[in-house]
């Protein structure tokens, strides 16, 4: 692939087969980086094989299999983290001892600058959501012992709206007490190109950039595009946020993640994600895409 932008050196991809990791590999690569993606298996690359310079297996919650990983590197970034409610593992050994464990390789070798993917309002939902405490540890190491870093604070990405697409398809969308809460999604894409932008910018430095995408829409509004790009009267159902909470208390002993995934659902109820927008990718035509199954092999989905 040709580069776009001049040639740099060599950035290493966390979480590099993930709907955000394998735009964010097309995207530095576009801008004259060297990448080399961190995968757990090489086929998980989906679009993004080919713009990948080097693929680097390893596992990052095992760190003895990460030796390596940041040699000769000028930067690293990270979207790894935990999506899949299932499995033994939880927001604790990925979103934040997996990051940490290549934030340690990258600081073993002497890499310059790492750029990581938190959440927007990440200080005030750190109380109340595990995803985003687990996150916030790493932000709290980074500003602790550096590299040069910068952090990205994104609403919800599109992959989570195609959720929304999904509940449609089957009839009913379940919104989160009266789905008044508003927010602007993005699209992988745009927010892989903000950030391979800001990891090229010395003035990006220490700093948290929050980012939307282009359209503002409550839940409600959300669930409503779905119903109509499928041609479908729109149905509603509620999940107070409270019932939520409550059940996520009681899941906590017997799943984790189950229970951490209820306290994040309820918070999304109570707080609007509006970020400053940037990018081009428009949600009605990413709804159409899906209704047409063109944009399945975007979603990096297991
Ligand atoms: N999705 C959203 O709406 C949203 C919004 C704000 C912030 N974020 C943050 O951005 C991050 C990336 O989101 P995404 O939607 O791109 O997630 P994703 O598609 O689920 O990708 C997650 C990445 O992490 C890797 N990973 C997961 N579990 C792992 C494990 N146990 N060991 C090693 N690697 C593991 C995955 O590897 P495999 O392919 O091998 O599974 C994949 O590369 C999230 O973790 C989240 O905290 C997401």
């Amino acid at each position: 692939m040709a580069a776009k932008g001049e040639a740099r050196g060599t950035v290493v991809v966390a979480g590099a087969t993930g709907y955000l990791g394998r735009h964010l590999v097309v995207a530095l690569r576009e801008r004259g980086w060297r990448v080399r993606a961190l995968v757990r298996d090489p086929a998980r690359l989906g679009f993004a094989a080919e713009a990948a310079d080097e693929v680097f297996t390893g596992h990052a919650t095992r760190p003895e299999t990460l030796a390596g990983l940041c040699d000769g590197a000028e930067a690293a970034v990270s979207a790894l983290g935990l999506r899949a409610m299932g499995g033994r593992l939880t927001v604790f050994d990925v979103d934040r001892d997996a990051n940490l464990n290549v934030l340690a390789r990258a600081r073993e070798a002497g890499v310059r600058r790492f750029g990581f993917v938190s959440v927007l309002h990440g200080a005030e939902l750190r109380r109340r959501v595990p995803q985003a405490e687990a996150r916030e540890q790493v932000v709290d190491a980074l500003r602790d012992g550096g590299p040069a870093w910068t952090v990205f604070r994104p609403t919800g990405f599109f992959n989570d709206m195609a959720e929304f697409f999904e509940m449609a398809r089957k009839g009913r969308v379940w919104l989160v007490g009266d789905g008044a809460r508003r927010l602007n999604p993005i699209h992988g894409a745009d927010l892989a190109a903000f950030i391979a932008d800001a990891l090229g910018d010395p003035a990006a430095e220490g700093r948290e950039l929050p980012a939307g995408g282009p359209d503002t829409l409550s839940q409600r509004e959300i669930g409503a595009l779905a119903f109509e790009v499928l041609g479908r009267p729109a149905r509603f159902g509620r999940l107070p946020p409270g019932l939520l909470r409550g059940a996520g208390a009681l899941a906590a002993p017997f799943s984790p993640n189950l229970s951490n995934f209820l306290r994040f659902m309820a918070a999304m109820g109570e707080v609007d994600a509006v970020a400053p927008a940037t990018g081009t990718h428009r949600l009605r035509a990413f709804f159409e895409a899906l209704r047409e199954g063109g944009a399945e092999d975007l979603l990096a989905r297991h």
